[in-house]
């Protein structure tokens, strides 16, 4: 028997897809007439108060959405549309547990992850949640205080949510990391990964973390049982203190021999489970005080996206640019620039985050959309980025909106770099924004060895058109807490563009083929057998066997 197609596009009644409402067509119009020629530069000169009515306060953030393609009436179109899909129906179907990833038959909880005990409405789970979290904070403690523990090295062994999330987070608040503990990330089926790894390892300091939600993924078990092989083939006896696991499959983990295994649950889907047992790696790292603050300043962020009203609902406003830009506009991706080195993960995190969420092309009932979904979001940290593919943002022939991400105060003692950093990242907005126009470059004086170049056409190359979108973000410090809440907001404004579009954002089945079809091809590559393949991976094969 097969399962009725879901009323309304989030299988809610009520909602509707984004492209068969009337708000659609109206911000159609709102294109027509005032969006397709808008200037940011006019804007300001027109609007004194645009800076502040375009900036959002949001637990831990404030956003400075003026450097955008949009008005106050953009925006209240945008709303709009979100209220005709039935947005808030679908968020609060999300908080309160309802199968709202349908084509797995799951609920969407990783928000009861960071819910204090007593949190409405996350009752029923709170007893299993708080369990395992004061179980996973207990023992994460006993691994920090390294005179004890004698761990000195924690090497986290997953792929995807099970590594980006915690390789991340653990990055971005280096400043919290126990004295004494090195921090490993291994994911990569690809030996170098972990052979880099192991080679600055004892067995006596190392503890191993097998962090995969169903412990079966190829890359993790591969890593996993080389792991076990190296420890033993150096002595190591202890398998059982030496090795943990995190994941859904308790028993798979016991056949691998660990008997220390944190659980969690179906409903926390793999890129959201940084908030669960997966998160052991940041536990370790931060301390059971530093974990549950940054579980506190998720949670905030969260009763902002379920309280606050749309028009100053930071992640619901940040969802509907993103739809604005990629279905009126038709950006194709987005730039993150986070102006601290701490987030250097941040962009590769939201890959995962946004692209495996959003990067569907059928909504929920199965139809084929006839709109675009997720942009490519991509990055590095600024100043790095500047000197890399700025020219592009700034010139090239894409309009791509950047978000930069600037924190007030640093944890280092370096007053002077810091102002430096702040200031590229103004100037980098300032300039995307007001570009330089043929006249002034015509003005400047040429490079002496350009001296024979025509001037005309000289200008024309040092020119900007400028009118490009950005975002700014800005946080006080980098904190457990601040750090929490930003990521929250991601994950909210993700769940935002994909409400809208229509699309279930908790499912990837779009990993799953290239998955079978290396299962098929490994005894290939040791057979040599070619029967049956396509001629370019048969030709491939045989070159990468010789
Ligand atoms: O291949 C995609 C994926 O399923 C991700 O969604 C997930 O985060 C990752 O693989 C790792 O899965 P697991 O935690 O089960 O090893």
């Amino acid at each position: 028997m097969t399962t009725p197609a879901p009323v309304g596009c989030a299988g809610l009644p009520g909602t509707i897809r984004c492209d068969r409402t009337a708000a659609w067509q109206a911000l159609r119009g709102h294109l027509e007439a005032h969006g397709r020629d808008f200037d940011l530069r006019e804007a300001f000169a027109r609007d004194a108060t645009r800076a502040a009515a375009l900036s959002f306060e949001a637990p831990e953030v404030f956003a400075d959405l003026s450097k955008n393609l949009v008005d106050t009436a953009t925006l209240r179109f945008l709303v709009e549309l979100a209220r005709e899909c039935g947005l808030e129906a679908q968020r609060d179907a999300m908080f309160a547990g309802a199968p709202i990833n349908a084509t797995e038959g799951r609920a969407v909880l990783h928000t009861a992850l960071r819910a204090p005990r007593g949190a409405a409405p996350f009752d029923q789970f709170a007893d299993d949640v708080h369990r395992v979290l004061d179980a996973m904070l207990g023992y994460a403690e006993q691994v920090r205080d390294t005179d004890r523990s004698a761990i000195r090295h924690v090497v986290n062994i997953g792929i995807g949510g099970s590594d980006l999330g915690p390789q991340m987070v653990v990055g971005a608040l280096d400043a919290y990391v126990a004295p004494g503990l090195t921090m490993h990330f291994v994911s990569n089926v690809d030996g170098h990964d972990l052979t880099r790894v192991l080679k600055r390892l004892n067995t006596r300091e190392t503890l191993f973390i097998v962090a995969s939600k169903t412990f079966t993924t190829q890359e993790t078990m591969a890593n996993a049982e080389a792991a076990k092989a190296w420890f033993l083939a150096q002595g190591g006896s202890d398998i059982a203190r030496h090795f943990v696991a995190t994941t859904t499959n308790v028993e798979a983990a016991a056949r691998f021999g660990i008997t220390t295994t944190f659980g969690f649950w179906d409903w926390v889907g793999g890129r959201y489970s940084l908030w669960s047992a997966i998160g052991l790696p940041i536990a370790i790292a931060i301390g059971a005080a530093g974990f549950r603050a940054l579980l506190a300043g998720a949670h905030a962020m969260d009763r902002h996206f379920a309280e606050a009203p749309l028009e100053r609902n930071l992640p619901v406003l940040l969802g509907l640019v993103d739809l604005w830009y990629r279905n009126f506009h038709g950006f194709a991706s987005r730039s993150v620039a986070p102006y601290h080195q701490g987030l250097a993960r941040l962009p590769a995190y939201l890959q995962q985050l946004e692209m495996e969420s959003n990067g569907k092309r059928v909504d929920l009932a199965g139809q084929t959309l006839p709109y675009a979904t997720s942009p490519v979001v991509w990055g590095e940290p600024g100043t790095n980025g500047q000197h890399a593919y700025f020219q592009m943002l700034h010139q090239g022939s894409d309009v791509i909106p950047v978000e930069f991400i600037a924190v007030r105060r640093p944890s280092h003692g370096l007053a002077d770099s810091h102002r430096k950093l702040l200031a590229n990242c103004l100037a980098q907005s300032q300039a995307l924004m007001l570009g330089k126009r043929t006249e002034e470059a015509r003005a400047e004086r040429a490079p002496t060895a350009a001296q024979d170049f025509d001037p005309d056409a000289l200008a024309r190359h040092r020119c900007f058109p400028g009118n490009r979108p950005s975002t700014t973000f800005v946080l006080d410090t980098l904190t457990p807490t601040s750090l929490g809440a930003l990521v929250a907001l991601y994950e909210h404004r993700v769940f935002t563009s994909g409400a809208l579009w229509g699309i279930n954002s908790f499912d990837q089945w779009g990993v799953e083929l290239g998955k079978a079809l290396a299962n098929q091809l490994l005894p290939r590559l040791a057979s040599g057998d070619t029967q049956g393949l396509d001629g370019s991976t048969a030709q491939l094969l045989a070159r990468l066997r010789r």
